[in-house]
């Protein structure tokens, strides 16, 4: 399907926006961006396909025909007494991309694994990798699984991804599903800088690890426990024998079957 990227600058809280057939990392173009400023923000770049794309940590991401890539250039400026902007942001990314899915699968449980990761039906649906270049730019990349066919992925992903189109049986207007998604990311990231305990709690709300055992690899070493859900400041929260810690940053190592929605 064809992308009328000027309707998405139009309707929806952006400044500018390019789209590219193919590019090597959506947010690595974001980053050449801030460096060489004066672009206007918020600014999307949304790729049909990427050779570089890259998740959290050392991971690769996988973007088929049919992907959804982007990444949102945004002005930090905006949030000048937020301490740590950043995970929030991509709190809200993640809340957005749910919500944005939900309607669409009535019968799927769709939900969010701390820190950032959309889930459907079981399945990962999105990932989001924010970084933070200099000048207080923070960059928010947006992997999505829309209209790709998952029997052009690599084997290890076949199992554990889904897509919008296997759910609903359907392909999707990139376009009017891109607009749906801005909207109300816009809308979460308002109360970023005054009020974002709303992020949070509706992060939480859609948490679906609570009650499952987690393994979370923190600060270089291993901390176990029992999801208790999103604390208020975005942080994992695990009991254990010893009561409830709160895990500002890591990557969840164990995520049991049984968390899974
Ligand atoms: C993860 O789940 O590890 C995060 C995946 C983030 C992938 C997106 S795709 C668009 C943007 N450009 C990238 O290179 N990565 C992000």
């Amino acid at each position: 399907m064809q992308w009328d990227i000027d309707r998405c600058v139009r309707e929806t809280f952006l400044a500018g926006a390019e789209h590219h057939p193919i590019l090597g990392s959506t947010n690595d173009r974001a980053k050449q961006l801030a460096a060489e400023q004066g672009c206007p923000m918020p600014y999307l770049i949304v790729a049909d396909r990427q050779t570089a794309g890259r998740g959290r940590g050392r991971n690769r991401w996988w973007t088929g025909h049919g992907s959804l890539a982007l990444s949102l250039l945004l002005d930090g400026r905006s949030w000048p007494t937020t301490p740590n902007p950043g995970p929030l942001a991509a709190l809200a990314a993640a809340v957005a991309a749910a919500q944005t899915v939900a309607p669409l699968v009535p019968a799927a449980r769709v939900g969010i694994h701390w820190p950032n990761d959309v889930f459907a039906a079981g399945r990962k649906l999105a990932g989001v990798l924010v970084e933070a270049p200099p000048g207080q730019r923070y960059v928010v990349g947006v992997g999505l699984n829309l209209n790709n066919n998952l029997a052009e992925a690599p084997p290890e992903l076949q199992a554990v991804a889904v897509t919008l189109r296997e759910l609903t049986g359907t392909e999707h207007d990139p376009t009017e599903f891109l607009i749906g998604y801005l909207k109300r990311f816009a809308t979460l990231l308002d109360d970023l800088p005054s009020r974002p305990s709303r992020i949070t709690q509706t992060a939480d709300e859609l948490c679906l690890q609570r009650d499952a055992l987690l393994a979370v690899e923190t600060g270089g070493r291993i901390v176990r426990g029992v999801c208790q859900g999103i604390a208020p400041d975005g942080s994992l929260l695990l009991s254990d024998a010893h009561g409830l810690r709160c895990i500002t940053s890591g990557i969840v190592v164990y995520d049991w079957p049984q968390a899974r929605g």
